[in-house]
C-alpha cells in the first residue's frame, strides 16, 4: 500500500542499493564534471551516485517538499517542471532518469516523454541511466534509444527491489552520429518481455562506462522564481559592485560647508530626514507634511472661502528628560 501511494504521486525513489550497483559500472573522471537528474525527487539518488566523485549535481523537481529536500543535497536544484527550465544542451556527463511511471494529460507515457525531452542535455559520449518498469520498454522507446545510444546494457532490479514495480536499469552511451541499430532494438524489446529471466543488476567488478568530463553548464535556470534563491543571487551579483561604485559617497562629502547653514538649510535637512537621530542630547525626527490652509475673504457682496495646500516642516523632539514636543 505504501508503494502504491508513492507510485500514484509519481514518486518512486531509486533504492540506494540499486544506486550502489549502478555506480560500480562507472569510471568517474578525475576532473570536475556535471550530472543531471531532471526529476530528482528529494535528490538522494543523485547525491549517492556522486558521493566521493568530483561531480557537480544538478536536479529539477516539481514537488515543493521534495524540491526543498533536494536543495540540501545537490549542488543546484531548479524548482518546478523540467519543461519550463532553461538548461544548456549537451552539458552533462550523466543523465540519470527515473521518470514518473504514469500517463500525461494527452495520454502519452511519461517514461517516453521525459526521455525524449531531456536526452538533449546529455553530452555526446555521456551516459544515460534510464530506470523504468520493464514492460514500459516498448518498441517506440527502443527505436528512440537505439537511434541515439550505443553500448546498451539492460538489467532488472535485484530481487527484493524488483518485486514492487519490476523495474529495469538501462545504460546507454550517447552516439556521436545517430542511426538505428536493429539488433539493439530487438535486444531491448526482448528484455522488456523476459520478466524475471532478465539478468539482475550485478555489482560490477570492472568499470564498464567511462564518463567524459563536462564543464559547468552555462545555463541552468528554473522556470519558477524561488524567493530565497533570487535574494541570494541578487546578493552575489557582480552588479552590486557597479551600483556601489556609482552611488559611492566620496570621503570629502562630509567636509564642513564654507559658510554656516542658515535656518532654511537646517529646515530642509530636517524635513528630508538627514538630521534624524541625536542632536545636542535630544532625539529629533523631522518630517514634511501637507496641510490645508483656509482663508475667508469678502468680495463685493460675496464671501469667498479659499483653500490652499502648504508643506509644513515639523520636527519632533524627545528631550533627555523624556518630554516630547513638536516644532513647526
Ligand atoms: C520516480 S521519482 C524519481 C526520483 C529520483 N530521481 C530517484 O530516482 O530517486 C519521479 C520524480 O519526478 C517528479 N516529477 C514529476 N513530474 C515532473 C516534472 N515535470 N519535472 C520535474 N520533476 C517531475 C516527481 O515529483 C518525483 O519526485
Amino acid at each position: 500500500m505504501r508503494f502504491e501511494g508513492q507510485y500514484k504521486m509519481g514518486y518512486y525513489p531509486t533504492p540506494l542499493s540499486v544506486v550502489e550497483r549502478i555506480k560500480s559500472f562507472i569510471n568517474f573522471p578525475d576532473t570536475s564534471f556535471s550530472m543531471l537528474d531532471p526529476c530528482c525527487g528529494c535528490g538522494t539518488a543523485l547525491q549517492k551516485l556522486a558521493e566521493g566523485t568530483k561531480a557537480l549535481t544538478y536536479g529539477i523537481e516539481l514537488d515543493e517538499e521534495r524540491y526543498k529536500q533536494a536543495k540540501e543535497k545537490l549542488y543546484r536544484v531548479a524548482k518546478g517542471g523540467y519543461e519550463i527550465a532553461t538548461i544548456s544542451n549537451e552539458a552533462f556527463s550523466v543523465l540519470f532518469l527515473n521518470p514518473p511511471y504514469d500517463f500525461d494529460t494527452s495520454g502519452q507515457r511519461k517514461e517516453k516523454i521525459f526521455l525524449q525531452d531531456t536526452q538533449k542535455y546529455l553530452i555526446k559520449g555521456g551516459l544515460l541511466i534510464y530506470i523504468i518498469p520493464q514492460e514500459r520498454l516498448t518498441i517506440d522507446i527502443a527505436k528512440f534509444i537505439s537511434y541515439r545510444f550505443t553500448d546498451i546494457k539492460i538489467y532488472r532490479f535485484p530481487e527484493e527491489e524488483y518485486k514492487n514495480f519490476r523495474q529495469i536499469v538501462l545504460f546507454g552511451v550517447k552516439k556521436k552520429n545517430f542511426y538505428i541499430n536493429q539488433e539493439d532494438v530487438i535486444k531491448m524489446v526482448n528484455a522488456s518481455q523476459k520478466g524475471k529471466d532478465l539478468e539482475e543488476l550485478p555489482y560490477s567488478f570492472n568499470y564498464v562506462y567511462s564518463l567524459p568530463p563536462t564543464p559547468k553548464p552555462k545555463i541552468f535556470r528554473s522556470g519558477i522564481l524561488d524567493k530565497e534563491e533570487l535574494e541570494q543571487s541578487i546578493k552575489n551579483s557582480p552588479l552590486w559592485d557597479k551600483i556601489r561604485e556609482y552611488v559611492k559617497i566620496k570621503d570629502n562629502v562630509y567636509k564642513n560647508p564654507p559658510l554656516p547653514l542658515h535656518q532654511g538649510h537646517i529646515g530642509l535637512l530636517l524635513a528630508s530626514g538627514y538630521l534624524n537621530g541625536e542632536m545636542d542630547g535630544h532625539l529629533i525626527k523631522g518630517s514634511a507634511v501637507k496641510k490645508t490652509v483656509q482663508t475667508i475673504e469678502e468680495e463685493d457682496d460675496y464671501i469667498v472661502t479659499k483653500e490652499k495646500e502648504i508643506i509644513v516642516v515639523t520636527v519632533k523632539v524627545l528631550t533627555d528628560k523624556g518630554e516630547i514636543f513638536e516644532l513647526i
